[in-house]
């Protein structure tokens, strides 16, 4: 399992600081959310913070782009840092060319459903993929409400990866927090993107520990614990 704390919840005036706490804190991922303020309605940061970002830390860059025209973005967050570029399955036609275009960059592929998308259209993409991300809220904003109606489609993307024998991982992302980390486990995830639920804990190191206690001992019971 994969915990990737989200900077998006960290504090923008010390990017450095929160990344340097996600760093020592045993987590394997740092999502980093890109937002255009057109593919959603928020704007986040762009390549040269995540450049900045880069030799603080030997955490996977997981680049998250919210963005309706990536295309022009990849060299640029390759060149930052990125080790993983996950882009959005709503880009229809666009998607194929994004994806061979990330893998011609070196880089890892993500592919990302929104939660009012049917999840066939991943179908197509399943064996070309390295990383299957769900959401679990609608993008733009941290802070949200897990969406469990999102459930299923995890499930699905999971049976399909067995079925097929294939190897990309499975992502939730959105209102991952103590309680909802056992249900998106139970249902095939491996990798948890979680950013208030850590960033708001007083150690993100010992939230980093009692998340994957959950998950490992799929126990929900442990979501009591302080931290
Ligand atoms: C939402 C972003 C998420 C966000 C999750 O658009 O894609 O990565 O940071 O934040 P929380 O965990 O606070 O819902
Ligand atoms: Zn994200």
């Amino acid at each position: 399992m994969i915990i990737a704390p989200s900077l998006l919840a960290a504090d923008f005036g010390n990017f450095a600081k929160d990344t340097a706490r996600a760093s020592k804190s045993c987590a394997e991922w740092l999502h980093l959310d890109i937002m255009d303020g057109h593919f959603v309605p928020n704007i986040s940061f762009g390549p040269q913070v995540v450049k900045a970002l880069r030799p603080l830390t030997k955490l996977v860059f997981d680049v998250h782009l919210m963005c309706s025209k990536p295309k022009i973005l990849l060299e640029p967050f390759a060149k930052a840092g990125a080790d993983m570029i996950t882009i959005h399955v709503e880009l229809g036609d666009a998607v194929m060319p994004l994806i061979w275009e990330i893998k011609k960059l070196g880089k890892k592929v993500g592919l990302c459903v929104n939660p009012p998308t049917d999840i066939s259209l991943v179908k197509p993409y399943l064996n070309r993929i390295d990383h299957l991300l769900v959401m679990t809220v609608n993008p733009g904003f941290g802070g949200q409400e897990f969406i469990y109606e999102t459930l299923p489609k995890i499930q699905q993307v999971n049976a399909w990866r067995s079925e097929r024998n294939l190897k990309y991982t499975i992502g939730v992302d959105g209102g991952v927090n103590f309680r909802t980390v056992s249900e998106c486990a139970r249902a095939g995830a491996d990798v948890f993107v979680s950013g208030s639920a850590l960033f708001a804990a007083h150690s993100l190191k010992q939230a980093v520990s009692k998340m994957r206690k959950i998950v490992l001992q799929n126990d929900p019971a442990l979501a009591d614990l302080k931290v």
